[in-house]
């Protein structure tokens, strides 16, 4: 039987959207101007940052899984969250992309002191790699992660291969095979290899699973650049837990054509996901099809969202 954990919380603290207007929901709480006490004052940008508490029994598991873009906007709305960097029990990486990881270090330097000694991270075998955009003849170097800079605030690196156990109930994917062959990867996405620029094929993405008992999983994901409907079976097939109770992240949809954002929600209906939040490189046209065609199981992110899932009422709670 695969381990299950009681709640999973995550606290979006850096991703694309903002909108202090909105309402609480089953799953969401708002970081509304009631919650703030005043005007909130969070920063959006392109990029994703979260912070993933789980619980299990009296156990707790907290790890900030992404660093967004910038460190102004990452270390800005830690403070107006209030969010507490010597709870973290571990730091995670889905992916060599600046947006994922651009605010690390900066995170690193202007709270190390706060941060409990012992802190892993946790990331996969390609992502400390050159990153470019090609176009034709165009290029854009995107960067490069350095796993010494890490090191260097005395964080040791934890390259994850296979699929890992971090808690009971809490996996992170390893690299993921059997990727779903008509989710392509963009041809534009490259990685410097031997000082040759090759299509990207982000085989050490990561993502973050947890398996909420007598729910089932909810699959954290973060550009999904090897498909999200891959990744959310990838999530079954390595958990052993059938059931997909809900997805958040960015789903990688934006700028691509109508027929791929349409099977993507065809395959969310027949895996019966019950909560989808799409966020960050979802795109605009993506998230309108999820609101449309899943009605109640869309939920809108905006940054200083907390979203819960938790086993239901009055089931035993895990020894
Ligand atoms: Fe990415
Ligand atoms: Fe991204």
């Amino acid at each position: 039987m695969p381990g299950a954990v009681d709640r999973v919380r995550v606290t979006t603290v850096v991703d694309n959207y903002i909108d202090n207007l909105r309402q609480d929901t089953a799953v969401a709480r708002r970081y509304s101007a009631f919650v703030a006490g005043k005007m909130p004052d969070l920063r959006a940008e392109h990029g994703l940052a979260h912070l993933v508490e789980i619980t299990r029994g009296r156990d707790r598991f907290t790890m900030a899984f992404d660093f967004g873009l910038t460190p102004d906007a990452l270390n800005h709305n830690f403070r107006e969250l209030a969010i507490e960097p010597s709870a973290i029990d571990a730091l995670g990486l889905s992916h060599g992309h600046r947006d994922h990881w651009g605010g690390l270090t900066g995170f690193l330097h202007a709270w190390r002191r706060r941060l409990r000694r012992d802190l892993p991270f946790y990331g996969g075998v390609d992502h400390f790699e050159p990153r470019w955009q090609q176009r034709g003849e165009r290029r854009v170097y995107s960067g490069r992660l350095s796993r010494d800079e890490i090191e260097r605030y005395d964080v040791p690196v934890t390259l994850v291969a296979k699929p890992t156990t971090l808690a009971e109930g809490v996996w992170l994917s390893g690299e993921m095979h059997g990727a779903e062959d008509w989710e392509t990867i963009p041809s534009n996405l490259r990685v410097e290899r031997a000082g040759e620029l090759i299509q990207d094929t982000f085989i050490g993405e990561q993502t973050l699973v947890a398996n909420v008992r007598d729910r089932g999983l909810v699959v954290i994901t973060s550009c999904s650049h090897r498909g999200i409907v891959g990744i959310c079976r990838n999530a079954v097939r390595i958990t052993g837990v059938s059931r997909v109770h809900a997805v958040m992240g960015g789903f990688h949809l934006s700028g691509l054509d109508e027929p791929r954002v349409t099977r993507v929600v065809d395959a969310f209906r027949e895996l019966d996901v019950e909560h989808m939040v799409p966020q960050h490189c979802t795109g605009i046209e993506a998230i309108v099809a999820i609101a449309h065609r899943l009605p109640g199981r869309f939920t809108a992110s905006s940054v200083g969202t907390t979203f819960e899932f938790a086993a239901p009422d009055g089931a035993a709670p895990s020894p």
